[in-house]
């Protein structure tokens, strides 16, 4: 798996070359990146704000029968007293999702399903990177100079109009005052855009929270600031080590990553306790912004992310 991944990616390498740009990973005159000093998150820090959410996404990746129960083997059991509201997803077209009540956080949920970092790649060795404008019905929010992965968008865009109605209903129905918005990989880059559409079309006085995980670039500069104004320190992208993912599509494509990552720069063996950095900015240098390509592992992307999380099909069979 890594190695032919790092095949894949050597390959997308000769291509660029052969195609006059840039390699990928190499940020030559476009797109702004940012070399301000990292600070260590706390381990309370982790276990407050970014374990709860990554239990969350990894239950996103079993089945909608196992999820509406909340018999998802790990995740349910560490989080007992959830209530789902919805499931769905056809691991076609709609990867797996749910909307659920945190009954313990008297926070509603909605968790997004990934897919498998291979088709990301594989997706670089094609230059399969296109954008489109924003749908100002689903962000209204986004200004014109907006662009976005066009394959994010349709994919978010499949489920957007359930997701809004459904958490609008549960907000009603539970009295609960919060959202967090979750999900790795392509469902990091769906949950990201879910936050921006109920950002603007939930009430101003809900807190919405959104914490995803392995999170590729899903637009342009203007999506980055976009996401910076509405949502500041309130959206936050973790990163684990030396995962491609977080790197593509490439900045000399136009994409460009939102702030407030935070890098996870390494995991014991045990996969319990991860040690992590706070990046300031977009694009930090310091962080996943600085891999070196050729390093790159896809066995980062499933993690281990905090607690031993990973996330992957495999990580729910059930
Ligand atoms: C961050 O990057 C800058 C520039 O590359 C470097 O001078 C600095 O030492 C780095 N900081 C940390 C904490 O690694
Ligand atoms: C924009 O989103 C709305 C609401 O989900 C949908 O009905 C419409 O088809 C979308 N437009 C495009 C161009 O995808
Ligand atoms: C939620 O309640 C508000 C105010 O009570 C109402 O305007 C809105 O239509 C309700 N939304 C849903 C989805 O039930
Ligand atoms: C960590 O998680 C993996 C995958 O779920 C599992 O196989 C392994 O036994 C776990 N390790 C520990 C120490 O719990």
């Amino acid at each position: 798996m890594l190695l032919s991944a790092t095949v894949l990616v050597l390959g997308a390498l000769q291509y660029a070359a052969a195609v006059p740009t840039p390699a990928f990973d190499i940020n030559i005159g476009v797109g702004s990146t940012s070399d301000a000093k990292t600070t260590a998150v706390s381990q309370d820090d982790i276990t407050n704000n970014l374990v709860r959410p990554a239990l969350f996404s990894r239950a996103a990746y079993c089945s909608a029968a196992a999820v509406e129960n909340w018999q998802c083997g790990d995740s349910c059991d560490a989080l007992p007293n959830v209530k789902v509201l919805t499931a769905g997803g056809d691991d076609g077209l709609i990867p797996g999702f749910f909307i659920a009540h945190d009954v313990d956080k008297n926070t509603i949920v909605v968790a997004h399903q990934g897919t498998d970092p291979q088709n990301f790649l594989s997706d670089l060795n094609d230059l399969k990177f296109s954008q489109v404008d924003a749908n100002t019905t689903v962000l209204p929010s986004a200004g014109g100079d907006v662009k976005m992965h066009d394959g994010f968008a349709e994919t978010q865009g499949r489920t957007a109009d359930l997701v809004l109605s459904t958490v609008q209903s549960a907000l009603n129905s539970t009295g609960a005052k919060s959202v967090l918005v979750t999900g790795h990989s392509l469902g990091a880059a769906v949950a990201s855009i879910d936050a921006i559409m109920l950002k603007s079309k939930l009430d101003p006085s809900i807190e919405l929270t959104s914490v995803v995980y392995g999170l590729p670039r899903v637009g342009n500069q203007a999506w980055a600031d976009l996401v910076d104004s509405m949502l500041g320190s309130s959206f936050t992208h973790v990163t684990n080590q030396n995962d491609p993912v977080p790197r593509v599509p490439p900045q000399f494509l136009q994409f460009q990553h939102p702030s407030n990552e935070v890098h996870i720069t390494a995991v014991d063996p045990s996969g319990e306790t991860a040690t992590a950095e706070q990046c300031p900015g977009q694009e930090n240098s310091n962080c996943s912004g600085g891999n070196n390509i050729l390093d790159a592992s896809v066995t980062n992307h499933r993690g281990p992310y905090f607690n031993n999380i990973s996330m992957a099909n495999r990580f729910c069979t059930l």
